[in-house]
C-alpha cells in the first residue's frame, strides 16, 4: 500500500506529528511520501498512491486555506482519503468540515484524527522566563501519542469509509458570537501582518525564514521584508535562530517555540 502524505505546519507541531505518524505507518504496514504543503505545491498528483492522507494544524476552528486549495485542485477519483489536525485547545467543525469538501472533490474519508498540542497562536506572546511558559513549552497535551497514531494505522490500513463527524451543538455559538468578536477585535490575527519585520543589526542572514514561510511572503534584498501574504502561522519567529524577527513590540523578549521534537 502506498501513502502520500501531505501536511501544512507552523511552528512544527504538525510536522511533528506527521513524522511520527510516517514513521509508525511504514514501520506496520505501508510505505509513505511525505511532503510539506507550500503555496509552491498545492498542485499535486495522487495517481501513484492508494491513499491520500492530509495534516494540518487547525487555524480559527478552520484547516488553513492552503489545504482547501490542495484539496481543490485534485480529482480524487474515489480513492481514499485521512486527515489529521493539531490543535490547542478547540477544533468547532475544522475536520467535519475539510472532510465533507473532500467528498465533493471525489474522495472517500476513511478517517480522522486529532492531538491536542502546545497553542502556537499565543506561545510568542508570553514572557520567555514565566513559569507559565516553560509549563506550555514542557506539555505535549496528547501524552499517548505514539499509541493513538498505533490505533489510527490499524483504522487506516482496514480502509473501511468513515463517517462524516456530526456538526458540534455547541459551535452554533462559536459561529454567531465568538467568530463576529474576533473579526471587531483580533481580524483573525491580519493587524499582525504589516507588524513583521526583522533587526538588520541581529539578522545572520540565514535565511531559514525564507525558505520555511509556506506563502512565500519573505524576501531578502539586502535585508529580510515582509510581504502582506501572510497566515500568520508563526513559523519565521519561532524558527529565527537569533531571535530576529518580531511582530512589533508585541513578542520583544517572549517565547520562542521551536524545539518541539525535544519536548
Ligand atoms: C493563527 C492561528 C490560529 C489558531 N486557531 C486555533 C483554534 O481555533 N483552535 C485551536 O484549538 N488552536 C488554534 N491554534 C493553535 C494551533 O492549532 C496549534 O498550536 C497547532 O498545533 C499548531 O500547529 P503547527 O505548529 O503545525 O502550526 C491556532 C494557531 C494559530 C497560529
Ligand atoms: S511570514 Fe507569515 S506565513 Fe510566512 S512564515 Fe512568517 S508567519 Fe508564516
Ligand atoms: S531566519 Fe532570522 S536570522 Fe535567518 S535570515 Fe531570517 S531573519 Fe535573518
Amino acid at each position: 500500500m502506498k501513502i502520500s502524505l501531505h501536511y501544512y505546519s507552523g511552528a512544527g507541531n504538525t510536522e511533528f506529528i506527521a513524522k511520527r505518524m510516517a514513521k509508525s505507518f511504514e514501520d506496520n504496514f505501508c510505505s509513505i511520501h511525505i511532503t510539506r504543503v507550500t503555496a509552491d505545491n498545492i498542485k499535486t498528483t495522487i495517481e501513484d498512491f492508494d491513499i491520500l492522507g492530509i495534516g494540518f494544524p487547525i487555524y480559527f476552528r478552520d484547516a488553513p486555506e492552503l489545504i482547501y486549495d490542495l484539496v481543490r485542485n485534485l480529482d480524487g477519483k474515489s480513492k481514499s482519503i485521512f486527515f489529521f489536525a493539531t490543535k490547542g485547545l478547540y477544533s468547532g467543525n475544522a475536520v467535519k468540515n475539510i472532510m465533507a469538501f473532500s467528498i465533493t472533490q471525489n474522495f472517500q474519508p476513511i478517517g480522522s484524527i486529532e492531538f491536542f498540542m502546545p497553542g502556537t497562536d499565543f506561545l510568542t506572546l508570553f514572557a520567555k522566563k514565566s513559569s507559565h511558559t516553560e509549563k506550555l513549552l514542557k506539555r505535549i497535551h496528547s501524552r499517548d501519542i505514539d499509541n493513538k497514531i498505533k490505533n489510527f494505522a490499524a483504522r487506516i490500513q482496514n480502509s473501511l469509509p468513515a463517517k462524516i463527524p456530526y456538526k458540534k451543538w455547541y459551535t452554533f455559538f462559536d459561529e454567531y458570537t465568538v467568530k463576529k468578536l474576533e473579526r471587531m477585535y483580533d481580524n483573525h490575527h491580519k493587524n499582525y501582518i504589516d507588524q513583521f519585520y526583522s533587526n538588520p543589526e541581529i539578522c545572520i542572514e540565514c535565511m531559514a525564514c525564507t525558505r520555511g514561510c509556506p506563502r512565500n511572503n519573505i524576501t531578502f534584498d539586502g535585508h529580510i521584508k515582509f510581504g502582506t501574504n501572510c497566515d500568520v502561522c508563526f513559523r519565521c519567529i519561532n524558527h529565527c535562530p537569533p531571535e530576529s524577527i518580531q511582530i512589533g513590540n508585541i513578542t520583544k523578549g517572549n517565547a520562542r517555540y521551536n524545539k518541539v521534537e525535544l519536548l
